[in-house]
């Protein structure tokens, strides 16, 4: 298969507590990945162990079949990972046009804000084309010129994403996509990951199952720390372990492994 990203005995531990424990996951090139489990799994550690926002105790980090040190936070871009984080985390004194300009900026990997503003007028017009174009595909054009006090809370996820897609990845890493959308939000959501599937390699971390269902060529399922099924979601969620996970859980509706279709 065309392995792209490889975490092999991944363990993130927090003072006594294990967050991650010798995790294996493989992401394949334009695959989606689903990353399910109840909360405090150790979903989002995963992601930001990738991302260089925590330091994993042990373990392997390899992209196209090349071993390589865990990344730091400043070379995502350039090693082509980018994520959107669990919530939205726009700069509210930006317009989402200019918070899309932001995330291209950073990766042309040069200081942030001073520069963003200091460019020349050459290099900020085709920054300024790129985030148009990022904001046209996460369907997020009407709002360039909008503060994301002005956006809706799915508009605003649509701008993050747009923040996420200028960098040009290869990999993509969505933490809750759809929490806190309706339900055809949700629907266009998946449709755009399933076209975003044909450029981009993305793990989308979701609790919505009927979501990961749709979008997932494969799933994890992380309980505690530990990577307790992997494979098709349909025979995933058959798994005992998986269902017992969740079944000690005080799930809401979202969380339940629901009938599946
Ligand atoms: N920076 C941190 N410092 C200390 N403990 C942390 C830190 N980040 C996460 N944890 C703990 O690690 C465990 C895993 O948390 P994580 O946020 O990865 O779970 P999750 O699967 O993303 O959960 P959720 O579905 O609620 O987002 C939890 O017990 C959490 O409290
Ligand atoms: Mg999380």
């Amino acid at each position: 298969m065309n392995e792209l990203l490889k975490v092999e005995g991944l363990s993130v531990t927090f003072g006594g507590l294990k967050a991650l424990n010798n995790v294996d996951i493989e992401l394949h090139k334009n695959e989606v990945l689903g990353l399910i489990g109840p909360n405090g799994a150790g979903k989002t550690t995963l992601f930001n162990a990738i991302s260089g926002l925590v330091p994993p105790a042990s373990g392997m980090f390899s992209l196209d079949g090349k071993n390589s040190i865990w990344p730091k936070t400043h070379q995502l871009a350039n090693l082509g990972i980018a994520r959107t984080l669990q919530g939205v985390g726009l700069f509210s004194g930006l317009t989402a046009l200019e918070n899309v300009m932001v995330g291209a900026q950073a990766h042309a990997s040069k200081g942030f804000f001073a520069d963003l503003f200091g460019t020349s007028g050459k290099s900020e017009a085709k920054l300024k084309v790129k985030a148009q174009k990022a904001l046209a595909w996460a369907g997020a054009t009407q709002f360039a010129d909008k503060y994301p006090s002005e956006l809706t809370y799915p508009d605003s996820k649509r701008v993050a994403l747009a923040r996420a897609l200028v960098l040009e990845p290869k990999i993509l890493l969505l933490d809750e996509p759809a929490a806190g959308l309706g339900h055809d939000e949700i629907e266009k959501l998946a449709n755009l990951i399933l076209q975003l599937k044909v450029f981009y390699s993305i793990i989308v971390v979701e609790h919505n199952v009927e979501f990961v269902n749709k979008i997932s060529d494969r799933v994890y399922v992380l309980n505690f720390g530990e990577v307790i099924a992997s494979g098709p979601f349909k025979e995933v969620r058959q798994d005992s372990a998986v269902v017992a996970a969740y079944l000690g859980t005080s799930a809401s509706e979202d969380v339940k492994l629901g009938s599946g279709n």
